[in-house]
């Protein structure tokens, strides 16, 4: 199949559309792949945990006594139907790898149809399949209550993988999201991780105070035990030796200068270096088949006007009248001091402390040394500097 565009906008990327990070990569499958580490990937919007995650489960893939599964917390409401999935994913993984049948089928028998038919298959499988189908019918049949049930699943998961010698990754995606659980699911994770001698588990997160109180802080559930990920942008060299690379494949050729400029706009943030990418190449469908700055800057302007929806709602909709008068500041500056901040906006130091604390947290704003803050968005900083 060929494909329209030598670049790909949302959803997982695969190379040759996925580029850089292999040392993440690297790091990640090996602690993991040895057991001997969990992660917590953290990244703003946009940066590529999703895409990063599923490297390292394709990568986790190959080996042999490894399932992985890829898990993604924001389909989840409920402690059943979290624990439920795990366990349905698990088995269908292995089923996958082992050119196995009926274990899935079976398992999902114990929530639906004939409990007489689901026990009789439950049986035949025995072990700690027929152990955890068991357990749903007993929560099917009212003798055991949610948070019961996902001890039990979690309990599965090291049963299962010593009884079929197998290294076990779970990777939660958004794992924030299960803060919706009442957290109870950290307690039982903090005290299973360290018993669970064949399981390990990587999450990612957007949100940086969600996630300080999850893992952080000294009194949180499952501080130390995770290993922190921050997941920056993408270097200079890798965006555009990716941007060019991408564009000869269609006969398209860019300027130093046109590359020089789409770094400069994105600042390597991997979504935006596809968006931006896209449209210049989109332009080379009716002009000349080179992409110069003239070019980049035309496609930036078209990509500002496509998100200006998004970031106007967003920008009303997640933010104080002080902390919209925060972000504007800095917008018209390469970054600013809280302390001229302050002066700008005619307050007292003391008086944003709290604002800029949310900012940052929310990686809405970085911190680039002390007292110095950026907009860490850069398509979103110059929407703010055009809404002046
Ligand atoms: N390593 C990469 N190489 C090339 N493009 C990438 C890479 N990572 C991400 N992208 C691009 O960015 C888009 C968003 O990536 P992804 O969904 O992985 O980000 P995310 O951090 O999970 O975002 P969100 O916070 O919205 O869930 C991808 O669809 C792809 O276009
Ligand atoms: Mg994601």
């Amino acid at each position: 199949m060929t494909s329209k565009s030598p670049f790909q906008i949302g959803g997982v990327v695969l190379p040759p559309y996925f580029v850089g990070r292999e040392n993440n990569i690297r790091e990640i499958t090996n602690g993991l792949k040895t057991l001997s580490q969990n992660y917590l990937i953290v990244a703003p919007r946009r940066v590529g945990k999703t895409s990063l995650l599923w490297a390292v489960k394709n990568k986790l893939d190959k080996e042999k006594e490894i399932i992985a599964i890829y898990f993604n917390c924001r389909e989840i409401t409920t402690k059943a139907g979290f624990a439920r999935k795990l366990v349905e994913l698990i088995l269908q993984e292995y089923e996958k790898n082992h050119s196995i049948k009926g274990y899935l089928e079976s398992f999902k028998r114990a929530f639906k149809g004939k409990i007489l038919d689901a026990v009789r298959r439950l049986d035949k499988i025995g072990g700690s399949i027929g152990n955890i189908g068991e357990v749903y019918i007993t929560f099917r049949e009212g003798e055991i209550n949610e948070e019961e049930l996902l001890e039990r699943s979690i309990h599965f998961l090291e049963k299962f993988s010593k009884e079929k010698d197998l290294h076990l990754i779970v990777i939660l995606d958004e794992f924030q999201k299960l803060k919706d659980l009442n957290g109870y699911l950290f307690e039982l994770l903090k005290s299973k991780i360290d018993t669970q001698k064949n399981v390990r588990y990587c999450v990612s997160g957007s949100s940086i105070s969600m996630l300080n109180e999850i893992f952080l802080q000294k009194d949180s559930p499952l501080y130390m035990m995770f290993t922190k990920i921050y997941l920056g942008s993408l270097d200079k060299k890798t965006v555009t030796n990716f941007i060019q690379k991408r564009l000869r494949k269609f006969n398209i050729d860019i300027t130093e200068e046109g590359l020089d400029l789409i770094y400069d706009y994105t600042h390597g943030i991997p979504y935006y270096v596809q968006k931006l990418g896209h449209f210049c190449f989109y332009q080379t469908l009716f002009s000349k088949r080179r992409v110069d700055a003239k070019m980049v800057h035309k496609s930036f302007h078209r990509m500002l006007i496509e998100f200006d929806e998004e970031f106007e709602s967003r920008f009303l909709d997640k933010f104080s009248p002080k902390r919209r008068a925060i972000l504007k500041e800095i917008s018209k500056t390469d970054g600013a001091r809280v302390s001229y901040i302050a002066k700008k906006l005619g307050l007292d130091v003391n008086f944003l402390g709290e604002s800029m604390h949310f900012l940052v947290e929310s990686m809405v704003i970085e911190r680039k040394s002390r007292g110095f803050y950026d907009i860490y968005d850069p398509i979103f900083k110059q929407w703010l500097r055009n809404e002046l």
